[in-house]
């Protein structure tokens, strides 16, 4: 690996396993967020312009990531783009999402495709539900405080994957050109269903957690309760019936070869993970220990 390389979203699940993985190889990385701390992470906004041009400066490749839920992703990346372009980046890896291919209406689908019309290398990241949604808020509140995981999931398996695996794939993929021109789909090594999932994080607590499945009509006043805006909790409807009719089940076929050891499976990730499940406090303020 060669060159200099910028982590957006270097705050985030994936970003900081990349830019912490990045840093410990002895590479010239930075780390870009939007409150900078000025050890190693520059500031950099999607949505302020400003702040494109100096991050990218000397930099060959790049981690795009989108906001989470943003229904306008490609709007916000169509700028950043065009910075990378005037700054001579050259290779991107996007973190985009499972199944983006599937519809072209879909936000980080068009981020993909604008980077593909750019000119410069790219590789797709296409991940599945990441392990760790489990053990942040507001579900790790939900289970910590009520011994409960309640979601519109009926008995759909999902091949959580966990995050360490997602970051280990975009450092192989921007660590060349071999990679450039293609999307990797990033499931993990089994498909559980959530009566399996609450029963694995019993296990790692030693408490009692249930699993509770919803209808759209319960998880629509549960998302309404946690203060999602209205069109974001009917995008995340879509979502959990997508995940109903079977899309995030498929297991992983390629990514253990690429990465070179097998993928973390939800048992393993449940012991890493048991305080986050144990801490009693209100949804929203319990640590994330990962
Ligand atoms: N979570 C999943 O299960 C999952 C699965 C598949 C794909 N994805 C995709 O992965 C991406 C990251 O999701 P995540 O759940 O990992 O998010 P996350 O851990 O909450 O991280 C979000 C990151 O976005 C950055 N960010 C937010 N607003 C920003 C802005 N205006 N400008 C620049 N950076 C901004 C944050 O950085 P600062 O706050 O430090 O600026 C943070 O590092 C999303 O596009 C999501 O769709 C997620």
């Amino acid at each position: 690996m060669a060159g200099s390389y910028l982590i957006l979203g270097a705050t985030g699940e994936v970003g900081r396993r990349v830019f912490a993985t990045m840093r410990s190889r002895g590479l010239s990385v930075k780390g870009a967020s939007r409150r900078p701390d000025g050890a190693g992470l520059v500031e950099f906004d999607l949505l302020d312009s400003r702040t494109h041009g100096p991050a990218f400066e000397g930099v060959e490749a790049v981690m795009l990531i989108s906001r989470p839920g943003d229904e306008e992703a490609d709007v916000h990346a169509g700028p950043v783009v065009e910075a990378m372009r005037a700054r001579g980046v050259r290779r991107v890896v996007v973190l985009s999402a499972l199944g983006a291919e599937r519809r072209e209406d879909f936000s980080l689908r068009k981020v993909e495709r604008l980077v593909e019309g750019s000119g410069l290398a790219w590789t797709h990241v296409r991940p599945n539900f990441f392990m760790q949604m489990l053990a942040r808020p507001p579900l790790s509140g939900e289970i910590a405080e009520l011994g409960m995981l309640s979601l519109p999931l009926a008995d759909a398996r999902i091949a959580y994957v966990d995050a360490e695996d997602v970051a280990a794939v975009v450092v192989r993929a921007l660590d060349g050109p071999e990679r450039s021109g293609r999307a990797i789909e990033v499931n993990g090594p089994e498909a559980l269903d959530h009566h399996e999932i609450a029963a694995e994080i019993a296990g790692a607590t030693g408490r009692g957690v249930r699993y509770v499945p919803l209808d759209d009509d319960q998880a629509r006043r549960l998302l309404e309760l946690r203060g999602l805006p209205p069109a974001h909790v009917e995008r995340v409807l879509r979502f959990y019936a997508l995940a109903r009719s079977g899309w995030c089940a498929s297991v992983d076929a390629e990514v253990s070869r690429l990465i070179g050891r097998p993928l973390g499976r939800f048992a393993t990730f449940a012991r890493r993970q048991a305080s986050a499940w144990r801490v009693l406090g209100r949804a929203g303020d319990g640590p994330n220990p990962d």
